[in-house]
């Protein structure tokens, strides 16, 4: 089945998106992290085929992102929320859909549930938290924040692959050509894209209390050697919402959809589908 790209006009500015699957499949909106874009799922687009005959999946770049249009203004995670909502309705899903964010697209999946509680049937928190941030991150986001159009995208890059990806002894050819894609993915990010998702994540506010209120069913995922969101605040997260289920994948950091591809999709696949 192919791979088609969309562009949809959400207030004027164009949002890009990949979609893969039937028409009348399941569908699943996956929400990339910061600051990355569609191309971080690409083991979902291509890998789910056979289960994903019954998966209709749907990857934006958000706004500042990939091939989408610069953000006008300032951003947040609940505006970032009603885009993608705005984006379902232009591409005509009216059916309640997984919500499958990394991440910063985990806060966005908190601010989706919260505000458009009728759209989700089901929620996949991936190496993301519910908390807000401390004061230094907040600090460390603002800093970032200023810094970044002097000194560009490509340094933001390098010095965050190190916590993004497992490193193993021995890294196959294609362990190497996903840190070449995620590398190039954020060195090409505009400053102002990173300056104000930066901004957007340091201004979320904590939510911690809102776990126990969540109604749908949720799977939570997190990366054996992810010390970004780690596994242990991630489970405990898992166990204070109301019968979720908690995965742990091996070999994977904090990029785990991408890392390992294979067990997150089983995980998934399992989740969803029951098989
Ligand atoms: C991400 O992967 O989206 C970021 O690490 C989130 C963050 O900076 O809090």
């Amino acid at each position: 089945m192919e791979v088609q790209q969309r562009t949809v006009d959400i207030d004027g500015q164009q949002m890009v998106m990949w979609e893969h699957g039937p028409i009348d499949g399941i569908p699943i909106l996956l929400v990339h992290g910061f600051p990355l874009d569609h191309s971080m799922w690409l083991n979902q687009i291509d890998g789910l085929d056979s289960d994903g005959e019954r998966l209709r999946m749907l990857c934006p770049d958000l706004l500042g992102c990939g091939q989408s249009d610069a953000i006008n203004g300032d951003m947040s995670m609940e505006q970032i929320a009603d885009q993608l909502a705005a984006m379902l309705d232009r591409i005509g899903v009216s059916r309640k859909v997984v919500f499958c964010g990394l991440s910063m697209g985990g806060y966005v999946g908190w601010q989706f549930l919260k505000r458009h509680r009728d759209r989700v049937s089901h929620l996949v928190a991936c190496n993301t938290r519910a908390a807000g941030d401390t004061e230094d991150a907040a600090r460390g986001r603002k800093k970032m924040a200023k810094s970044v159009s002097r000194i560009g995208s490509q340094p933001i890059a390098d010095a965050m692959m190190p916590s993004l990806f497992y490193s193993p002894l021995t890294l196959t050819s294609e362990d190497q050509q996903k840190r070449t894609l995620i590398n190039q993915v954020i060195g090409s990010t505009e400053a102002q894209t990173i300056a104000k998702l930066q901004l957007a994540m340091a201004a979320r506010p904590d939510m911690t209390p809102f776990l126990n209120q969540i109604d749908v069913p949720t799977l939570v995922v997190s990366g054996r050697h992810d010390t970004f969101t780690p596994e242990e605040e991630m489970r405990a997260m898992a166990e204070a919402i109301p019968g979720s289920t908690f995965v742990c994948v091996e070999n994977a950091a904090h990029l785990t959809p991408l890392e390992n591809g294979p067990a997150f999709n089983q995980a998934l696949i399992e989740f969803l589908l029951g098989n």
